[in-house]
């Protein structure tokens, strides 16, 4: 007998670009979702598709909560959760101090399975059912990482950190053991279940060319694999990566040069761009992942994403919370400080283009499209039920709001964990609010 699951609610969704078509917005006050076997085989206004119902079949009504495609968060640490809201410095003081000291305790598979376990915890209480998560350089902590998502039925991006120099011996690893546990992960997890592997070169300071070379190796040779690290943050590592790669021409250059830059790559950061390599990274379809909360909090910079999002040269951009230099697990909470770091480059962010950078913006970019990322009959189940009235005050302003825009606009303000009713993973309950 198949699964069925049928939600009734306010469904929000995209068919397409915001940032480009403004026509891209779904908006489906009284929605019905037929889940069969975590497949979306029905979805439409309650009274078109209601006639299709098997007789008998539960409803989950929702309503007045919205109901939203699952949250993608693109870039995250889940080593460092343990880590968030350290006092005080600038990336690479932070990383010295706090993330090099707790990511050592990695090396334990015990601690990283409770870890990997409070983080799915997190990510599904917020929402997010994707997630494109550093592990530490231990290959038993991307292996915890993957175990728990197998156990959840999450379709999740990841990968054991490559990194030989520039950081506590401990932390270390070399070209070679880098390359051979990488792909004896990659072997074992990338599609298995629902799960992607990520080749995950820290940055460039981190890596001496050989192990960036062995790296660009393992991509060529499985061309399904992710690619994820991190690019251009602060000014202080663009000038350490220019002392250290003094041949290549910039710093995408040097991931480039290994050939870790192409489609399924994901950037993290990527503030001090030049206008050049924005040009290349749009060519080879890489993601740049968006992450306000961690860039505040570091005092790295403010990403300019109306340029990024330029129509002449459009680069897929997607929102992370970069936990632990992040400062909440909530793509609501992101959204909410992109819009103000929009603001301050002049060019505030609306909340339908916001949705679609935390959902199929990621997915197109990820492309993971046909998957997840929307609403729509052949999709994936991930799904997120939003209360618009989860809290006294957000009842009090979406009670005035006059479009279902203003509304979503109240909850990237005033939302968090809180505003997250229920999170379904490919059609099954995987949280619900405690009351
Ligand atoms: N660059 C290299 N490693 C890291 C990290 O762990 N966090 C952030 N924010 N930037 C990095
Ligand atoms: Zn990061």
């Amino acid at each position: 007998m198949p699964e069925i699951t049928v939600l009734r609610g306010h469904a929000v969704t995209f068919t397409g670009d915001p940032f480009i078509d403004p026509g891209a917005f779904v908006d489906v006050p009284d929605a019905l979702i037929v889940v069969t076997d975590g497949i979306i085989t029905a979805f439409g206004a309650y009274d078109d598709v209601a006639g299709q119902l098997p007789e008998g079949v539960p409803v989950t009504d929702y309503r007045p909560a919205l109901i939203s495609a699952g949250f993608i968060d693109t870039h995250v640490h889940y080593v460092q959760t343990g880590i968030i809201g350290a006092y005080g410095d600038r990336l690479l003081e932070w990383l010295n101090n706090y993330s090099f000291v707790e990511e050592q305790r990695f090396s334990s598979a015990e601690y990283a399975a409770r870890a990997a376990a409070l983080f799915f915890d997190q990510l599904l209480a917020n929402g997010t059912t994707t997630a494109v998560t550093f592990a530490a350089v231990y290959p038993q902590s991307a292996e915890a990482f993957f175990q728990e998502s197998a156990r959840r039925n999450t379709r999740m991006i990841g990968g054991k950190v490559m990194m030989d120099r520039n950081a506590p011996a401990p932390l270390l690893d070399t070209p070679e053991s880098a390359y051979a546990q990488s792909k004896e992960l990659l072997e074992r997890w990338d599609g298995t279940g629902r799960n992607h592997y990520a080749i995950t070169p820290r940055f460039a300071p981190t890596s001496s060319p050989a192990q960036l070379a062995m790296a660009g190796r393992l991509r060529q040779e499985h061309p399904t694999a992710f690619v994820h690290t991190h690019i251009s943050e602060t000014l202080t590592e663009l000038a350490l990566v220019k002392e250290l790669f003094p041949d290549r021409t910039g710093y995408l250059d040097v991931y480039g040069h290994y050939g870790l830059i192409g489609e399924r790559t994901v950037l993290a950061h990527g503030i001090h761009l030049t206008a050049p390599e924005r040009d290349r990274i749009a060519q080879a379809g890489a993601l740049i992942a968006h992450c306000p909360t961690s860039n505040l909090f570091l005092g790295s910079g403010l990403f300019d994403l109306h340029q990024a999002k330029d129509a002449a040269r459009p680069l897929h951009v997607g929102l992370g919370t970069d936990i632990g230099a992040g400062t909440s697990f909530s793509l609501l909470a992101t959204m909410n400080e992109a819009y103000k770091v929009a603001a301050l480059r002049s060019h505030p962010l609306s909340a339908l283009k916001s949705f679609y950078l935390a959902t199929r913006g990621a997915a197109v970019g990820l492309g993971l499209a046909d998957k997840i990322g929307s609403i729509a009959v052949g999709g994936e189940a991930d799904l997120v039920v939003l209360d618009p009235a989860a809290t006294p005050l957000l009842a009090y302003r979406t009670s005035r709001a006059q479009t279902t825009e203003e509304v979503l606009f109240a909850l990237t303000v005033l939302g968090d964990d809180r505003a997250v009713a229920a999170t379904y993973v490919a059609g099954a309950l995987a949280h619900t609010r405690s009351p």
